[in-house]
């Protein structure tokens, strides 16, 4: 079950939310859309959902057309066969957690002994088996968060739209939950969207991930392509970090070629062809290596600030071709005042246009 947009649209008043989204999401896949708040990625939710009546464009499902602007096509929410957890929980305040993870089997018509078969399967999978006599109103924010997903999983939809689902939980659940909602992916084949602003959930996730920027995709991709090759020093600075150059002379070499930067240093580079006007250079904080020696291919920069985070360190230092960001994995803890050099492979210099 494919969904496929084209062309979506949607205004509220003068302003323009989606502005002409065109994207396939594939069949048994888990297609993730990630992006700042405001950019649009409920409303796209909910237009698949068939929650909001988009302004122009067509949404298919699996083929089938539930929205079209002209001639005009429109298909019920409850008739287009789609899951939705919302992100604002949704849950009904008088029903028990049991009846509410229920819901959707009742509405199908599936029959009780199955019912109580998947959702009392589905509530161990969310870890609230032992919640399933109380009422809805008389659990905490994670915990509502997780009836909603249960709700959201227990139904045999073959498409599952998620806003957000594990925004509520706890560091520790919401790892494990992202690998029961894989795991679950890869067992039965659904089709799912899942909305995020969380990068490393996104990555985590996503077979696919659609990067959105004020109501439209600015890049797509698996989710390494687009870490390692980001398109723009937006697409950089939204998926991970990144230092951005925009200060440098660009020269052959051979068959490969140098980048100046300013304050003279000169760092080797694998870009073959001269960067276009306005392009920057990106440097990965974890492609930096901290080295004493001094030389060709070393940026020198002195420690402004370091903190130590358990599994790595964080270096703030100051250079003459600005202030850079370069995580260590592993070595001596260095102080802030040391003068060090940072070298980068060639190959880990990426350029990205604006
Ligand atoms: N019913 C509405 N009426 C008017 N404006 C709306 C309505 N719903 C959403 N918007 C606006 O549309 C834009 C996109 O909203 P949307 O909810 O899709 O963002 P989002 O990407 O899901 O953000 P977040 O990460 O904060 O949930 C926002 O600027 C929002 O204020
Ligand atoms: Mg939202």
């Amino acid at each position: 079950m494919s969904i496929v947009l084209q062309g979506l649209e949607k205004a509220f008043g003068p302003s323009r939310v989606l502005q002409g989204v065109t994207e396939t999401f594939d069949q048994a896949r888990i297609s993730v859309l990630l992006g700042p708040s405001g950019c649009g990625k409920t409303t796209t939710l909910r237009c698949i959902a068939g929650l909001e009546r988009p302004s122009g464009g067509r949404i298919q499902i699996d083929g089938r057309t539930v929205y079209q602007e002209r001639p005009a096509v429109w298909v019920a929410p409850e008739r287009r066969n789609v899951s939705m957890m919302f992100q604002s929980y949704a849950i009904w305040p008088h029903m028990t957690v049991f009846d509410n993870v229920g819901l959707p089997l009742r509405a199908a018509g599936v029959d009780r002994r199955r019912i109580r078969q998947a959702v009392t399967a589905t509530l161990e999978l969310v870890g609230l088996d032992a919640y399933a006599a109380r009422n809805a109103t008389q659990l905490s924010g994670g915990q509502q968060q997780r009836v909603a997903l249960a709700r959201c999983i227990v139904s045999e939809s073959p498409v599952i739209l998620m806003d957000e689902p594990l925004s509520n939980l706890d560091a520790r659940l919401r790892v494990a939950m992202r690998s029961e909602i894989r795991d679950l992916q890869k067992r039965l084949g659904r089709t799912i969207l899942f909305v995020t602003h969380d990068q490393e959930e996104a990555m985590s996730l996503a077979d696919t991930l659609y990067l959105y920027r004020n109501g439209s995709v600015v890049q797509k991709g698996a989710p390494k392509d687009v870490y390692d090759h980001p398109a723009s020093g937006y697409a950089a600075e939204f998926l991970g970090r990144a230092n951005l150059i925009g200060e440098f002379d660009w020269r052959s070499a051979g068959d490969a070629s140098e980048v100046v930067l300013p304050g003279g240093a000169v760092l080797r580079t694998g870009l073959r062809e001269r960067p276009a006007e306005g392009a920057r250079l990106c440097i990965r904080p974890e492609k930096w290596r901290i080295v004493d020696a001094d030389g060709p291919d070393v940026l020198r920069g002195r420690i402004e600030q370091a903190s130590f985070v358990g599994d790595r360190t964080e270096y703030r230092v100051a250079t003459d071709a600005g202030s850079m960001l370069a995580v260590q994995l592993d070595g001596e803890l260095r102080q802030p005042g040391e003068q060090i050099g940072l070298a980068v492979r060639p190959g880990d210099i990426g350029i990205v246009r604006e």
